[in-house]
């Protein structure tokens, strides 16, 4: 991919030496640029069940806690085992193929793991405790209304880069040390 955006900038400045071309250059550039990032962004992430959220937070009103256990207390909230689901769903729950097949995982014992979605470089320290525990901010600030969602995200809702962190920072008042975020 390096080798045909190099292609292209040499090509960008031989048309704009020509400038009739330089519109359709641009335009068909724009296309060429649209189609690399499409492939670079990759599928995103897929998981083993179509998991509801808003079913499980909004209509039976579930604490995130009871999926997400460490979330006040640890640096990572952590991602439900089959062992929570089956609390409920040993039994058989609504009537959608979707709920059968977590009764089926469950009837069968086989282990059920979700993928991350969000996701910081190991060099960046990040913990939840610090954030909701003490902090008391809200998970909406950072994740968007994944709650609400009714089938898994592909992509993070909220792209978490530095600025996002140090918005907030500077907004509260928080540290913007580069220790304090790189250790
Ligand atoms: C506290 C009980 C409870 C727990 C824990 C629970 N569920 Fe459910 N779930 C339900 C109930 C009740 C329904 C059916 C709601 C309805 O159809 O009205 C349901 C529905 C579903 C559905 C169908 C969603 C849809 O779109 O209709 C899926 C899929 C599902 N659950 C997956 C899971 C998974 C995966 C877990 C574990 C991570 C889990 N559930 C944990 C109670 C629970
Ligand atoms: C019944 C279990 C359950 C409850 C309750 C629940 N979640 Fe989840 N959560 C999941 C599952 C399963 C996934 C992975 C699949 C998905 O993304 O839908 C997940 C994924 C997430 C993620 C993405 C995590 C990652 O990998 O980066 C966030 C953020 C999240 N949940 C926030 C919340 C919030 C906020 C609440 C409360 C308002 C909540 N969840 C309540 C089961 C639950
Ligand atoms: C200040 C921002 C912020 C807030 C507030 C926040 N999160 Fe997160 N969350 C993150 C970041 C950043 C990651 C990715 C961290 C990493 O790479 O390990 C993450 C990851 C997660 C994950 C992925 C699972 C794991 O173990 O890493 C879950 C689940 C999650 N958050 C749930 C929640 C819930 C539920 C709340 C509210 C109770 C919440 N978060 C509040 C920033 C936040
Ligand atoms: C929505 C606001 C918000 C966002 C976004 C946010 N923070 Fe914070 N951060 C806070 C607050 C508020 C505190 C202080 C909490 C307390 O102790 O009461 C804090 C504290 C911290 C601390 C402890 C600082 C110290 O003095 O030791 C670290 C480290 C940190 N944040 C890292 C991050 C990183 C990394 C990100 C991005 C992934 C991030 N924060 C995003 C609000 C935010
Ligand atoms: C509040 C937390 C926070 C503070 C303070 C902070 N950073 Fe970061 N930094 C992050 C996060 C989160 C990332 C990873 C996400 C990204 O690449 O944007 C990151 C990424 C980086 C990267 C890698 C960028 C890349 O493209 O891979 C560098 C270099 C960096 N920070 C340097 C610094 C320096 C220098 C300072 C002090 C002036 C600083 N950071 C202060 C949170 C912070």
């Amino acid at each position: 991919m390096g080798m045909r955006v190099a292609w292209l900038r040499r090509r960008v400045a031989q048309v704009r030496a020509r400038p009739g071309e330089f519109g359709i250059v641009a335009a068909a550039l724009l296309v060429v640029s649209g189609a690399i990032v499409a492939v670079a962004q990759g599928p995103g992430v897929a998981q083993p069940i179509a998991f509801n959220h808003r079913k499980h937070t909004q209509d039976l009103q579930l604490d995130c806690e009871l999926c997400h256990s460490y979330v006040r207390t640890g640096a990572h909230p952590g991602l439900p085992s089959l062992e929570t689901c089956a609390m409920c769903h040993q039994a058989t729950q609504g009537t959608t193929r979707e709920a059968a097949r977590v009764t089926e995982l469950v009837a069968q014992g086989r282990p059920l793991t979700f993928e991350k979605l969000f996701r910081l470089p190991p060099h960046v320290f990040y913990t939840h405790r610090r954030h909701v525990g003490i902090g008391r901010l809200e998970c909406r600030n950072c994740h968007g209304n994944i709650a609400l969602t009714t089938r898994p995200p592909a992509r993070p809702l909220v792209k978490i880069r530095m600025g996002f962190c140090l918005d907030c920072h500077r907004r509260s008042g928080q540290t913007r040390d580069c220790i304090a975020c790189h250790r």
